[in-house]
């Protein structure tokens, strides 16, 4: 189907009211192969008609405005065009807060708020918190959640990507911690200095961990469209893994933690990894609530 067709069901009064233009923008959703049509409709509507996605529900029999159909149409092309919504309406929530996103950065994953969640569940007798250095911050929905749940803490994020950091220090004001992050741009631990060394309390790290040969089976919405520096984990996914634990001990405090995602179930892998580096205890791996290994966390031995 075109974007003609779908511009002339416009003039369908099924289109006419809130209700049916859900209706409609599921349908055309669902022929396309969008996993969550009506989800998606919901929100493209939402973000059409300038609201949020339940105050639609408040005025189902409202009646649109052509401009606002228009819109609408508009939206659900390029959705049908295999956008992500995310990057469509410029916005994704993550920890409760609504994050800036372009297509510079990865769309920040629910599965990720874990490992905010057991970086906040460190006890504090344990390590203070209060310097915390994030690895590629893309978004910066990591850093910037952190930093809103610990008024104490000061938060260094780097990336490789400028234009990255560009999003995330948006996000970061739009937050109000601007003031508590410092965005460093280069490679891993490069951008930091001598005198970092030994300083963090805390690392924490999302890192790129797809397998190379298989960026291209992954489905074409995130292939297409998120950017390939936060997803190319080098030829086994663990590239990044071995590079950061090759100095994260030496920026870490005595008794600093290292908090990393991993993928795929990669628990073993890089507990062994972790082990291997041999400036560790045995690390501890959380699951995701589907159940899948999705945090590994290591303390670093005195
Ligand atoms: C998987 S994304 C995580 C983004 C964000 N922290 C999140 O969890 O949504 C990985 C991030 O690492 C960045 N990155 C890739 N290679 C890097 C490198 N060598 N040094 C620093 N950052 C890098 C990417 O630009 C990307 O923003």
């Amino acid at each position: 189907m075109s974007l003609e067709l779908e511009k002339s069901d416009l003039a369908d009064p099924e289109f006419v009211t809130v209700r049916a233009a859900l209706r409609r923008g599921e349908d055309l959703l669902s022929q396309f192969g969008v996993a969550s049509p009506r989800l998606d409709a919901e929100v493209l509507l939402g973000h059409a008609l300038n609201c949020r996605r339940e105050d639609l529900y408040r005025g189902l029999e409202g009646v649109l405005t052509h401009e606002v159909r228009d819109r609408f149409v508009a939206l659900l092309g390029r959705r049908r065009r295999g956008e992500p919504v995310a990057y469509i309406t410029g916005e994704r929530e993550f920890w409760s807060l609504a994050f800036f996103v372009t297509p510079q950065v990865l769309v920040p994953r629910p599965e990720t708020e874990l490992l905010v969640e057991v970086a906040l569940r460190i006890p504090a007798r344990q390590v203070s918190l209060a310097r915390i250095l994030e690895i590629g911050t893309g978004s910066g929905a990591i850093a910037v959640s952190l930093a809103t749940q610990r008024a104490d803490a000061e938060i260094w994020a780097t990336d490789l990507s400028a234009a990255a950091l560009e999003v995330a220090r948006v996000n970061a004001r739009r937050h109000g911690v601007e003031k508590r992050i410092r965005f460093l741009q280069g490679d891993l631990f490069a951008p930091l200095r001598e005198w970092d060394l030994g300083f963090f309390d805390l690392m924490i790290c999302n890192p790129p961990y797809v397998p190379s040969g298989e960026i291209e089976h992954l489905a074409s919405e995130i292939r297409q469209w998120e950017p390939r520096l936060a997803l190319d984990g080098g030829v086994d996914g663990l590239d990044f893994y071995r590079r950061i634990l090759g100095d994260a001990h030496r920026y870490l405090s005595g008794a600093g933690f290292l908090v990393l995602e991993i993928g795929g179930d990669s628990g073993t892998q890089v507990s062994r990894l972790v082990e291997a580096a041999g400036t560790f205890r045995a690390p501890a791996i959380y699951r995701d609530y589907g159940g899948r290994e999705r945090v590994v966390v290591a303390e670093r031995l005195p």
